[in-house]
């Protein structure tokens, strides 16, 4: 998603300064074209040279540094920038900038960039929340500045509050935001995502292998498309997504109910969840006891969520997911009938490298009129991206 990207990296006098070489690392890993420049109490906390090392290219740092190449050059950054972000964001740019201050290499560049910005602010939990902090702040997200809000943790002055500079990956995802085009704005999108578990005993249960990277990376696409999403997940160790509203649940049951809460508000539904079809018939109370003649336990058929969301559609968009080992396409095709589905994307669960687990996933998307997209292998995320320009397609003609 930032492969190619040329993105402004401002680091100011912080603490937090290290954490941008992290940033610095992980964009430069996913292929954006990054310089960066930094203020004079930000070399204070790590040396430009580190960034310059990182970034393959010299650091920003010296408004009248005598240098011609150089100085065209920043001008010509901040026109070609496809996204400025500063990252640890004191409180004092925070100011400079809400007050069109332009005094320093760093500032400068921000007032000459045209680019979307993307602000991480660190600071004091006080600082945090002075009044005037708030106000800044508000002028810059008047002015369309995405602010990726810090975190409540121990700070570096001793005390635990709200300040510490956002996860690295949350400020790459608002960075992947803000270049992203909004062509979902005004969908509601619910995502299901993850296993679900069904209770033996106290501590044993049935589930399966899912890990809720194929429905996270679909909340994570929609929500960065400007759709609203409902993400609601089985029992999976991943972050719930920033800005998704998301739920947690364990059984089956649990999912249905949910789901059906909140389907009458949705556009569009995508079930990744991977829905346990049975469970115990009767859930024992104490943990069961070995026997050396093993043991029986009867099954009973869970409901099955996504038929019935199909037998109350309406005008929704409704998409499934397919776990096939074999037969995939004409499994497939029977699932879109029996469940009235728009579409569904099946994936080959028997490679290691797609369906549960895997990064990335090798699906077919068939639509109800038995189109196939044979997509190649890919990572989640395009994937997801490619379902939402089925749906985006389906919404242009009509649906
Ligand atoms: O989470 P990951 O590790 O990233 O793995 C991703 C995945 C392999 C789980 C995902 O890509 C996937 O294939 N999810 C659907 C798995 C599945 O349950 O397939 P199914 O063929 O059993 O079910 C078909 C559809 O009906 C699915 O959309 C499922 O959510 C839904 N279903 C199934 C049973 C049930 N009781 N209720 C349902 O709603």
């Amino acid at each position: 998603m930032l492969s190619g990207k040329r993105i402004i990296l401002g680091v100011t006098g912080g603490i937090a300064a290290y954490k941008a070489v992290e940033l610095l690392r992980e964009l430069v890993n996913r292929g954006a074209e990054v310089y960066v420049t930094m203020t004079e109490n930000a070399t204070r906390f790590v040396g430009p040279i580190t960034f310059q090392t990182l970034s393959q290219h010299p650091v920003l740092t010296d408004i009248f540094q005598n240098d011609d190449d150089w100085r065209i050059g920043h001008i010509s950054i901040t026109e070609r920038a496809d996204a400025f972000v500063i990252a640890p964001a004191t409180a004092n740019i925070i100011g400079k900038i809400a007050s069109g201050i332009a005094d320093d290499m760093l500032s400068t560049m921000v007032m000459a960039c045209k680019a979307p910005k993307v602000i991480a602010p660190a600071m004091n939990e006080n600082m945090w929340e002075s009044p005037f902090l708030k106000r800044n702040i508000r002028a810059l997200k008047d002015a369309g500045y995405r602010i990726v809000e810090p975190e409540v943790g121990e700070l570096a002055c001793g005390i635990y509050g709200k300040g510490r500079l956002a996860a690295t990956d949350d400020i790459i995802e608002e960075i992947i935001s803000v270049l992203t085009k909004k062509d979902l704005l005004g969908e509601k999108i619910l995502v299901t995502a993850g296993p679900t578990r069904e209770a033996i005993d106290p501590v044993r249960f049935i589930s399966n292998p899912s890990t809720g990277k194929m429905g996270f990376a679909l909340a994570r696409v929609a929500k960065r498309r400007g759709a609203d999403v409902i993400l609601i997940s089985g029992p999976v160790t991943l972050k719930a997504p920033r800005g998704v509203e998301t739920y947690f649940v364990t059984s089956a049951i649990e999912m249905r109910d949910i789901v059906l809460k909140h389907y009458y508000t949705c556009s569009v539904v995508i079930k990744a969840a991977a829905v346990s079809d049975f469970r115990p018939d009767e859930v024992s109370r104490e943990k069961i006891k070995k026997d050396k003649d093993g043991i029986r336990i009867r099954l009973r058929l869970n409901p099955d969520i996504l038929e019935e969301l199909g037998s109350i559609k309406e005008g929704r968009i409704l998409v499934g997911f397919a776990a096939e080992t074999e037969n995939l396409l004409e499994n497939a095709m029977e699932k879109i009938r029996k469940k009235n589905l728009d579409f569904i994307v099946v994936n080959d669960v028997s490679s290691p490298t797609a369906g549960f687990g895997a990064d990335t996933n090798k699906v077919y998307i068939i639509d109800s009129k038995g189109k196939i997209d044979d997509l190649p292998l890919m990572p989640k995320e395009e994937v997801a991206s490619k379902i939402f320009d089925k749906i985006v397609e389906l919404k242009k003609h009509g649906k």
